[in-house]
Parts: C-alpha cells; structure tokens; sequence
C-alpha cells in the first residue's frame, strides 16, 4: 500500500505527530526491490519503521518510510537439540514470544513484552531482564541497498552488543532492511532468573519450579508495574543507555555516591543505572509542558499529551545536562533520532 502525505502518529509510540512524503506498507517480501527501485522513491531518503516503539521524531520526513509487514512464522525440521525458526520482519515481538512458549521453546520468555517487531529487535539487541537478542539469533535476513539484493548476516556479522549491533553503525546504517530474523533455540536452555526481582516476583505467584511460560508472566507483571504503557502514555522505553564505564570509575563513583547501583559486565567494565542517575538530579517526574520524565520510571521520556518531537529531544538534552553537571558522566540516547 502507498500513501502520499501520511500521518506518523498512530505509527510511532511517542504518539508524535509527524508526516511522511510517502509511507510504503509491505506484506510480501518479494515486491520489496521493486517497489524500492521506483523512480518516484529510488533518490529519496529511506526510514524503515518497525513497531514505532524506539524511535523520535523530530520533524516531518521528507522521503519514504517503509513499514514491513509481512509476519510469517516458519519452523525448520530439528538440527540435533536446537530448533530454528524463521520470522518475517513484521510479525509483533511479544506475539511471537507467546507463540515460542506455545511451541515449548525456551529462550526469549524475559523478553516477554517489549513493545516492537521481530524485524527491529536486532538492530538495537533488545535485552531485559539477564537476556539479550543475540543469544537466540542465528542470523538475520536482509535487503542490502548498497547491492538492490537480499542477504543473509550470521549472527558475528551482526556485531551485536549492548543496545548495539551493525545495523546502528554509521557506514551500514542505511544499507541494510531487516527483512527476516532466524532464530535458533536451544531446547534444553536453562531458565534466567538471576536479575533482581524475578525470583521475588516467582515466590509472589506462588511458583516454586518455574516453567517458561511462568518467567513470562513474572516478567510482564514486573513490566506492567515499573513501565509506563505506551498503549496509555506515549513513550519509547528507556530513553537513554545505560553508561559502562572501566571498574575504577565505578569504585571512584560509588565512594562519592554509595548508593548507586553498579552492574559489573566482565572485561573491566560496569554498568550504571542511568534511571538511578536521573532520579538522583531530581529529575524523576520532571515536566517541561507535555514533555516529561516518567514518574513511575526514570529512564522513560514520556508524551503527556500532545509534545512535539522536538519539545521532548529538548527534554532529554535537559536531562543530559543536568546529569552531565552532577555526576560528570554523559548519558547517550537509546531510541533512533529522526
Ligand atoms: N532505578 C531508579 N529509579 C527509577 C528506576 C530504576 O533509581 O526510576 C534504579 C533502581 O536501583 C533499579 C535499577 O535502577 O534497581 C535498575 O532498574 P531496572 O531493573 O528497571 O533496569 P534499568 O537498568 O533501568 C534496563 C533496560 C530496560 C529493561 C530493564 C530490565 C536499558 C537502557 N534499559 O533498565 O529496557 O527492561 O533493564 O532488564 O538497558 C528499554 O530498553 O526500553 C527497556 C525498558
């Protein structure tokens, strides 16, 4: 389907309201090229959109936004213990979560609701709660712009990391348009429940030898409480990363500041909970007209109502400089900046 002059709103979680020149829907992988190659979209910038869910926009864009929707499910026959399945680009990730508990598949039940489509989770290695994408990734099907040819990336070409894979770095940026995720799932992978909260929220449903499809429901009850529902309160998850700075910075950190909470992650490094930081400079509920800090998280930018793109990226510069001053660390956006 092609549509001139689109409205972005209802396609972006932020609940901005910006416009396309033109918004190409595609359900069939194969009319991809050519509909690409059209003269009226071939020199145009490109923005491919997959569930809205982390990204900001900031102004109308003047070129084509392509939303994949194609979202087929194929199961290949058992290689030894692991099992591999294709997804279509567009197929809803928490759906295909639910369908991957149906089908006894363990692996992605901490990932149980994160707003978005199979196609976007790779980009930004979506991760939560111990587990990240990567883990269950065997490679990723694309079109390669650069060739007008479809490829497929093992999972090393990826170059996956936190919030973080080739997808996001500058030089492939706009080669490439996630088309299919294939994903490899190891049968007999044990269940994480390691990141604080999950055993708890376990022992609260009662559970005592937790099944898959339990950790899924931990987790999304954990999710429904500590996160802002986008379907009620735009917003895009959380808005900034969350810094990893060498061990001796941490120590140093936390002699001035003991309660921050530090994530060691091996090789020297640690993390730091960026929502500690922002909370901290007293910004956790912070409002500039309808742009805001979350109050239930402070991780979360939230649209109370009807806050321009550019009003909520001058909140989060806001709150940038505001962590910047007191604690001289510097928080880097997670959503893509349109
Ligand atoms: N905290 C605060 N104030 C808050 C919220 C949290 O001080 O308002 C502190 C608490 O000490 C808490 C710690 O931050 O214990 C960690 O909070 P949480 O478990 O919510 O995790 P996070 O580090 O803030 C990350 C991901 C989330 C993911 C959760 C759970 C990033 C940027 N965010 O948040 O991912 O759901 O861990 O794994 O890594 C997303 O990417 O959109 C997202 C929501």
């Amino acid at each position: 389907m092609i549509e001139a002059h689109a409205s972005l709103k209802a396609l972006n979680t932020f609940g901005v309201d910006a416009t396309a020149r033109w918004l190409l829907r595609v359900d069939d992988l194969d009319e991809l090229p050519g509909l690409l190659a059209r003269a009226e979209f071939r020199d145009l910038p490109l923005l491919v959109l997959g569930g809205g869910s982390n990204i900001l926009l900031t102004r109308d864009f003047d070129g084509v936004v392509l939303k994949i929707e194609a979202q087929r499910i194929d199961r290949s026959p058992r290689v030894g213990d692991d099992a591999l399945v294709r997804v279509e680009a567009g197929c809803d990730w928490h759906q295909f979560v639910l369908w991957s508990l149906d089908s006894g598949f363990n692996g992605i039940e901490n990932l149980s609701l994160i707003p978005g489509t199979v196609g976007a989770a790779p980009i930004q290695n979506i991760g939560a709660y111990g587990v990240e994408l990567a883990s269950v990734v065997d490679a990723v099907e694309v079109f390669d712009r650069r060739h007008a040819r479809f490829d497929v990336l093992d999972r090393d070409a990826c170059s996956f990391g936190y919030r973080d894979s080739v997808f996001k770095h500058a030089a492939q940026r706009d080669r490439y348009i996630v088309t299919a995720v294939r994903f490899r799932f190891d049968i007999d992978a044990p269940l994480l429940l390691h990141y604080p909260g999950v055993r708890e929220e376990l022992a609260e449903m009662g559970v005592e030898t937790p099944r898959a499809a339990d950790v899924s429901a931990a987790i999304c009850a954990i999710r429904r409480r500590k996160l802002p529902d986008p379907a009620l309160i735009g917003n895009a998850g959380s808005f900034f990363k969350n810094p990893i700075v060498t061990i001796a910075e941490a120590d140093r950190l936390k002699s001035r500041f003991p309660g921050l909470p530090v994530y060691p992650t091996g090789h020297g490094q640690a993390k730091l909970s960026a929502a500690w930081l922002i909370e901290q400079a007293g910004l956790k509920g912070y409002r500039e007209g309808d742009a805001g800090v979350s109050d239930s998280h402070a991780l979360v930018l939230v649209n109370h109502g009807h806050a321009s793109g550019a009003q909520l990226l001058a909140l989060a510069m806001h709150v940038r400089a505001t962590v910047l001053q007191r604690f001289a660390l510097m928080l880097d956006a997670e959503p893509v900046i349109v």
